[in-house]
């Protein structure tokens, strides 16, 4: 049967560093305050002039180089964003040009901070189907644009940055030992729009807007919602937390990460995490992690990893792949 794998991966972050401290003169904030809600120490922020397309081409540059395979062999570039350069083209589609691609197809993906999960099951259908052969798949954002930085509760939680995987099309076994995506679960429930999201658009005000959220309400949906789709993981495949190298969520905030992986019993020492250096950059935070880990080596060839995303919409998914 047809399945997709992961070649390599990339990352990219900003040079630019927002420290807590840089924050408490900036709002009504502590260094305390932060750390102790969300875990978050720091945050990189895009430079004037550099957008979330120059950060998506550095990640996919340096994932393709990981991967070992040349810019001309990709066919599809899906990139998962909620900030775009421009309300269109896509921003895959300036990623690709930059790259030098002039054949294949490029489109963006919309799904907030589970944007990386969607993004990455999406090529892995269009892989499974034929439709390409090889794929870049990107999370990149530049949140810092559409914070509203007078505002305390949201402009201390967020970052910029970028990441990226080289996916292939290959002919595998068929069981769950082999490599690659094994099981993709996606979901969403636009009732809980307002309750993150952002006060602008091309349709509405003419403008990019600000982002708005009611932080408790996102809290309490989150664990629920990032076990039950992890739950129908596990369903799909048979296998369970301690079968798990690693887990890989989503980084919005140490105490949603802490909750979710104590629910399901996923043992702390498999649970990576990078939200404390990156805050919550969105639909980046999944490859951004998962670079980390494979960079200083936690993750090994063989190793089974857990991807979970949840974010505005709301929109949730998992995805159990063997590296
Ligand atoms: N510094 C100091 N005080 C603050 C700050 C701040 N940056 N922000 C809010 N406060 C104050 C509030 O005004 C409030 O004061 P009050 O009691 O006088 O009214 C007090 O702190 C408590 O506020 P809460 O909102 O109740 O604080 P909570 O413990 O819920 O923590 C937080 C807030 C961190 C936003 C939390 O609700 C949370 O993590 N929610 C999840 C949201 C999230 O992660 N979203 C990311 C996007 S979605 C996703 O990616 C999954």
């Amino acid at each position: 049967v047809t399945r997709s794998r992961i070649l390599g991966c990339g990352s990219y972050l900003p040079a630019k560093c927002l420290t807590n401290s840089d924050l408490e003169k900036l709002v009504d904030t502590s260094d305390e305050w932060i750390v102790q809600r969300t875990g978050i120490t720091q945050r990189h922020v895009a430079a004037d002039g550099e957008f979330t397309s120059d950060l998506a081409l550095e990640a996919a540059k340096a994932a393709l180089a990981n991967a070992g395979v040349d810019a001309q062999e990709i066919d599809l570039i899906i990139l998962a964003t909620a900030t775009p350069d421009n309300t269109f083209p896509a921003s895959a589609v300036s990623v690709q040009a930059k790259l030098g691609i002039h054949h294949g197809f490029a489109f963006d993906v919309q799904a907030v901070c589970s944007g990386f999960v969607y993004a990455l099951t999406t090529a892995d259908a269009y892989l499974k189907a034929g439709l390409a052969k090889k794929a870049l798949v990107i999370g990149a954002e530049t949140f810092s644009r559409i914070l509203d930085w007078t505002d305390r509760t949201t402009c201390v939680l967020f970052g910029d940055g970028a990441g990226a995987v080289v996916l292939e099309a290959y002919e595998g076994e068929g069981t769950t030992a082999d490599q690659g995506i094994l099981t993709s679960h996606l979901r969403s429930d636009g009732r809980h729009k307002e309750k993150l999201y952002v006060d602008g658009g091309p349709s509405t005000t003419q403008t990019s807007g600000f982002l708005r959220m009611e932080g408790r309400e996102v809290f309490k949906h989150a664990v629920g919602m990032i076990t039950d789709v992890i739950e129908d993981a596990y369903a799909a495949t048979g296998y369970s937390s301690e079968d798990l190298s690693w887990f890989i969520p989503h980084q919005a905030n140490r105490r949603i990460i802490d909750a979710s992986a104590k629910k399901l019993g996923i043992d702390p020492t498999k649970v990576v995490t990078t939200v404390d250096k990156h805050g919550n950059t969105s639909a980046a935070s999944i490859p951004l992690a998962l670079c980390q880990a494979v960079t200083d080596g936690r993750v090994q060839r063989g190793d089974l990893i857990l991807l979970e995303a949840m974010g505005g919409g709301f929109t949730w998914g998992s995805v159990i792949l063997r590296w």
